[in-house]
């Protein structure tokens, strides 16, 4: 009895010291623990950004922030001064039109490519809501909105519906700040930066109206637009001020606390949807459930739930002809991801039409091909030590009877080395190894963690495969 108490008081003890380190912590609720574990399990899925801002192809809302970084700069007719170009930028509203819009189609090529949830953007930094609010007229469905003659105008609820019918977990992104809210932005000063205007302990009415409608448009997206498996918070400067971390850059520029009470949101949101994922960004603590690296892979797997957000192209939001990252970039990324145990949320930013660039429809299809050969060591599989050796990656399944080595091409087509040698590091008793996609029985020795696969010549050079080849061991 002593022995199993200091047992668990030794565990304890690493516990805590875990979630000092990392600041992670893990949730208490079983219903979100279970959902977090299948949601680890999904590791490819698909973000959006896309609002009127797509009709000029510029940054996603930054460009009517005022600061003076590389992301914001203003182009364009309106650019010279500030206040026509906000008001311009707003004006937007009044002509985006994307009448092509069709989730069923963006559902279709996720899915082949092997995606599994999506996240969208139902209100980004600049406030305007993609969703049917009832709190402001900034919004797709308001009259304003020449899109809100038509049947799918309720772009949120159309994309959260198609995607749900096969079987995706859906995820809400929402900006914390909103840059259009008289209440975030009050019209009586001038905007500084990316931060509330004015001190919320100064005007604690105002700021109690900014916290209103924070909550009440999130209770909108938890109750009328069906199962949702993720909130995705973004805007992490909307936070307690003793939450900011002086040694993040982006976090000096915090003067003023910005608490719009997180424990009261992720408990109605919970309330709505039980085991709903909360993803409160960079703000550590008990409402940032998995951790979100953006635009890069950790050199290192994680002692808690990740993802990547990445974008296909250089930009969130649509840009005509952007530079998309080639289908063997993207199955490496992901790969790579997955060895180190996290997800791979990818945008694609829907253009003012309401398509997708075909780069991007051509990319899917790529990595869909790939992924149908390669994905049982994908999904539902576990970061292994050593993780990786040279080009070498792993994952393993089932408890750790099988373990995966993929070995990424230099080109599109893998070519193999004659004899391909494995450092697993691990010396369990090999059963069998196969490639993935490939029929030939293939002839290969175990010598403690090392395994030699003879690869036979016809297949050197032409094993049909691409971007990278797996290798299947069984213990
Ligand atoms: C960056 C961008 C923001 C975007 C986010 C997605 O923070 O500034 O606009 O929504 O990445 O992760």
């Amino acid at each position: 009895m002593r022995n199993v108490f200091t047992f668990l008081l030794i565990i304890l003890f690493f516990n805590i010291a875990d979630a000092q380190k990392d600041g992670y912590v893990a949730p208490t609720d079983t219903a979100v623990q279970h959902k977090l574990a299948q949601w680890q399990d999904l590791k490819f899925g698909l973000f959006m950004h896309w609002g009127p801002y797509s009709e000029w192809g510029v940054v996603e809302s930054w460009s009517i922030c005022p600061e003076d970084e590389g992301w914001t700069q203003r182009r364009g007719p309106y650019s010279a001064d500030y206040n026509t170009y906000v008001k311009a930028y707003e004006n937007l509203q009044t002509t985006f039109n994307p009448t092509h819009f069709d989730p069923d189609k963006w559902v279709k090529a996720a899915k082949d490519a092997g995606m599994k949830y999506v996240v969208f953007t139902t209100k980004h930094h600049d406030g305007f809501c993609m969703f049917d609010t009832k709190e402001t007229d900034y919004k797709v469905t308001s009259a304003k909105t020449p899109f809100s003659a038509n049947p799918k105008s309720n772009v949120a609820l159309e994309i959260f519906n198609a995607f749900r019918k096969e079987n995706f977990m859906t995820g809400a992104y929402f900006s914390k700040p909103d840059w259009h809210s008289p209440y975030y932005w009050w019209p009586y000063f001038p905007p500084k930066d990316r931060n509330v205007n004015y001190d919320p302990a100064k005007y604690p009415a105002r700021w109690q109206q900014f916290k209103d409608y924070t909550y009440n448009q999130i209770q909108e997206l938890m109750t009328g637009y069906g199962k949702m498996d993720i909130l995705w918070l973004d805007g992490g400067w909307v936070r307690p001020l003793k939450t900011v971390d002086k040694s993040v850059e982006w976090q000096q520029g915090i003067k003023y606390d910005q608490d719009i009470d997180m424990p009261k949101i992720a408990a109605m949101a919970r309330a709505k949807q039980p085991g709903l994922i909360v993803v409160d960004r960079t703000v550590a603590g008990p409402y940032e459930n998995y951790t979100t690296p953006e635009q890069q892979v950790p050199a290192e797997p994680l002692s808690h739930p990740w993802e990547t957000c990445m974008t296909m192209g250089n930009s969130w939001s649509y840009v005509p002809g952007d530079h998309y990252k080639s289908s063997q970039q993207i199955v490496q990324l992901l790969i790579k991801i997955v060895s180190r145990g996290g997800n791979l949320l990818m945008n694609i930013g829907p253009g003012p039409d309401g398509d997708w660039d075909p780069e991007a429809y051509k990319r899917l299809a790529d990595i869909g091909k790939w992924i149908k050969i390669n994905g049982e060591g994908i999904y539902s599989s576990k970061a292994v030590a050593p993780y990786s050796a040279g080009d070498i990656f792993f994952t393993q399944t089932n408890g750790g009877s099988n373990e995966y080595a993929f070995l990424l091409a230099k080109n599109n087509d893998v070519a193999l080395e004659p004899v391909v040698k494995i450092a697993t590091g691990n010396d369990k008793k090999v059963k069998s190894v196969s490639l993935l996609g490939v029929k030939h029985k293939l002839k290969w020795k175990q010598e403690g963690g090392d395994i030699s696969v003879t690869i036979p010549q016809s297949l050197q050079s032409n094993s049909g495969l691409q971007y990278a080849a797996a290798f299947k061991i069984s213990y």
